[in-house]
């Protein structure tokens, strides 16, 4: 009988990281990628010590408690508000995510989102692609510059300030942000970003970003009477998770030009997206894909498996999500 700790990937993940882990653990991997009931996510993992999860997993107190053997849970994502991080700890089991390493991609594909989005680049694909297009007119697709405006971050943490760096740096724009916590001098010079309270950002960006991590603090941090605060012109790009937004709220406003337009990639009870938001043509959709380079999601899955190993092999984890360590379960 093997004496390896007893791992489930509770998703699809790269061979490459399955074979590595499969070095170190013995391995179940739900390799062909089915949704699990939470029933059937307690059936393969009762029998087990760690679990590599995504976002889209839900490690409850329930589950906890159905799990007696389990000790850790790697999430293979920054965020981890698919975990209950206090009944984790009160149950002694570790958790990590998968910070740093998504950091420049993700900021990447917001300033990509921010761009389609100002610039209507997938609503005038479609008008192309419809056969629409017969003549050019002078205002056709007429869209809101990026250079020169003034940018607009809430949630100033690794990924807001790659993003402010590349709109200051790259673009001449006005960063201003707002977060919980003020960053330090040093930090605000190195991305060229000035803090302001949410009202005054909402008033005066001409674009708003939204980077700040869901809980129940944040939960509809936009909603009816921020959106009613924006600038008519203004475009919205929430690249953070569903529930930042009130994405009912922002179909109307999106309807009723209340605001200019908006790019979503996350969405309330994804990867269901509100229908009204299917209908309007000025918000460009993506399917939470920010972190989606083939190298950054290797990396996040080796990040999750390098924490597994850690963990079991030398008593530490590199990137925990509750501190202090929870006192570990008993073998
Ligand atoms: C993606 O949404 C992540 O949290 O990594």
């Amino acid at each position: 009988m093997s004496t390896k700790p007893r791992i489930l990937v509770a998703r699809a993940i790269f061979p490459e990281v399955l074979d590595f882990l499969s070095q170190h653990f013995e391995v179940e991997s739900n390799q062909d990628d089915l949704d699990w009931s939470p029933e059937e996510l307690v059936r393969h993992l009762q029998d087990k010590d760690g679990a590599l999860t995504t976002g889209s997993v839900s490690i409850s107190a329930a589950l906890l408690a159905a799990c007696p053997q389990l000790r850790i849970c790697a999430n293979m994502a920054v965020g981890f508000n698919n975990f209950d991080v206090p009944a984790m700890t009160a149950a002694g089991v570790q958790g990590t995510n998968a910070p740093d390493v998504l950091t420049e991609t993700t900021a990447d594909f917001g300033f990509a989102l921010l761009m389609a989005t100002a610039r209507r680049v997938t609503e005038s694909e479609h008008y192309l692609r419809a056969g629409k297009w017969t003549r050019w007119s002078y205002d056709m697709f007429c869209g809101s510059d990026i250079h020169g405006a003034t940018l607009g971050i809430i949630g100033m943490g690794r990924i807001g300030q790659a993003i402010a760096r590349r709109g200051a740096l790259g673009f001449g724009m006005q960063v201003i942000y707002h977060n919980r916590s003020r960053l330090d001098a040093a930090t605000e010079a190195a991305c060229g970003a000035r803090y302001v309270d949410k009202d005054t950002l909402l008033q005066s960006a001409d674009h708003v970003l939204l980077v700040v991590p869901y809980s129940a603090a944040s939960h509809h941090t936009i909603g009816a009477a921020e959106l009613a605060r924006m600038k008519p012109t203004a475009t919205l790009i929430n690249i953070a998770r569903g529930g930042i937004v009130d994405d009912a709220a922002l179909a109307v406003a999106l309807r009723e030009g209340r605001i200019a337009a908006a790019g979503l990639d996350v969405f309330e009870g994804e990867p269901k997206v509100h229908p009204d938001l299917l209908t309007v043509p000025n918000v460009v959709l993506t399917p939470h894909i920010a972190s989606a380079t083939r190298r950054t999601r290797l990396a996040m899955a080796q990040l999750a498996a390098d924490n597994l190993v850690d963990y079991f092999f030398r008593g530490t984890v590199r990137t925990p999500v509750n501190t202090p360590l929870p006192v570990a379960r008993s073998a």
